[in-house]
């Protein structure tokens, strides 16, 4: 008999991966007017991973896409769903490639771009090929190589962002088991598209030689609006992600945001009236890794114990376009690899 429901997204395999090389905030002070002062009471940050020259967003996506899959017991997966804003090249997807290199074969794979939402977005279109029936298992990845984008001179970028990986797999179950995913509350407001960009490169201003000397290819942000926009959406959604569940906020034992910086974070907390401490911070260690923020969040809570099965958990994310959005679900028992 057909089921009642459609099949749910079962998170069921964690991944994660950064590149070795650490710059700490006493680094970046030796480079730039900055300081190990100003960058921890500002955002909470000490130090990031920088990828190598060379190592593109594919190689750090591949490490944490195998090591989700390991985590889940599979070696395959239907579908790659890949959130990057920094893809090995404009053209094509990153996902193709990354699905390559882990050995699936021609199964369908595509990127989604949502800046530091895309997390959250990939999770909620994984979620649609399984609802539909279109595929049974999807290795949702999160992955960014910021470092490529920053300039190098801008010492407001380069002491928050830092690169690397996270991944989880989902698979088709059941909305009342540990791991399953309420629906992934998501919104965007384009006509704040210039407070988070990358100027030139795109199709509205492509770089020639005729305009390279006035082109702008690094990443821009306007701090201090994208910070108050970051707080009244994160919480607006973490607050209907968990009623979608039949919670309360006061429910949530851990809510696990997008690692923009503390200050942001705890003012999420205390709208929402709940204690600073059911926070989880990783970002002291990882910086503001983008679309790999929240799996990488994930996996140190499950992995320092901060995160136990059972526990009830909200996930939230702020990012360019501008996009937002949030997700809730009942920690399932899964180790990170
Ligand atoms: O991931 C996507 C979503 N992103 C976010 O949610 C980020 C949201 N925004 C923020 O986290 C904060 O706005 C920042 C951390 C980016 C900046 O903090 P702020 O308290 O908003 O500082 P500000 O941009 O207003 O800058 C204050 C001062 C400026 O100097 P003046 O103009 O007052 O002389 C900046 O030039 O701090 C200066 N500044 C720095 N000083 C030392 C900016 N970055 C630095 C730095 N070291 N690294």
């Amino acid at each position: 008999m057909a089921s009642a429901h459609p099949p749910a997204p079962v998170l069921c395999g964690l991944g994660t991966w950064l590149p070795p090389h650490v710059v700490t905030n006493d680094d970046l002070s030796r480079e730039l007017d900055t300081s190990d002062e100003w960058i921890r009471s500002r955002t909470g940050i000490g130090r990031r991973h920088v990828a190598d020259p060379g190592t593109a967003t594919s190689d750090l996506a591949v490490e944490a896409g195998r090591r989700a899959l390991k985590s889940a017991g599979l070696d395959a997966a239907d579908t790659v769903v890949v959130a990057t804003t920094t893809p090995d090249r404009p053209c094509p997807a990153t996902a193709p490639l990354v699905a390559s290199e882990l050995g699936l074969g021609t199964v369908p794979a595509f990127d989604v771009g949502a800046v530091c939402t895309g997390f959250l977005y990939a999770l909620a279109t994984a979620a649609g090929f399984l609802a539909a029936g279109s595929a049974g298992t999807v290795l949702v990845i999160g992955a960014d190589t910021y470092s490529s984008i920053l300039d190098p001179a801008d010492r407001s970028t380069r002491a928050i962002f830092g690169d690397g990986a996270g991944a989880v797999v989902l698979r088709a179950g059941d909305p009342d088991e540990p791991g399953a995913l309420g629906r992934v509350e998501l919104g965007s407001d384009g006509r704040g598209c210039d407070l988070i960009t990358v100027p030139s490169g795109g199709s509205r201003d492509p770089i020639r030689a005729e305009t390279a000397d006035r082109a702008d290819p690094f990443f821009r942000m306007e701090g201090k609006k994208v910070f108050r926009n970051a707080v009244e959406r994160m919480a607006e959604s973490s607050q209907t992600a968990a009623e979608r569940l039949g919670w309360g906020v006061g429910d949530v034992d851990l809510l696990v945001a997008h690692q923009a910086n503390i200050r942001i974070m705890h003012a999420v907390a205390d709208r929402l009236c709940l204690p600073r401490s059911r926070c989880h911070v990783h970002l002291d260690r990882v910086g503001n890794t983008a679309a790999a923020s929240i799996p990488l969040a994930l996996a140190d809570a499950a992995a320092t114990g901060r995160l136990q099965p059972g526990d009830r958990i909200v996930t939230t994310a702020f990012g360019g376009g501008l996009t937002w959005g949030a997700a809730a679900l009942r920690w399932p028992d899964v180790s990170p690899a």
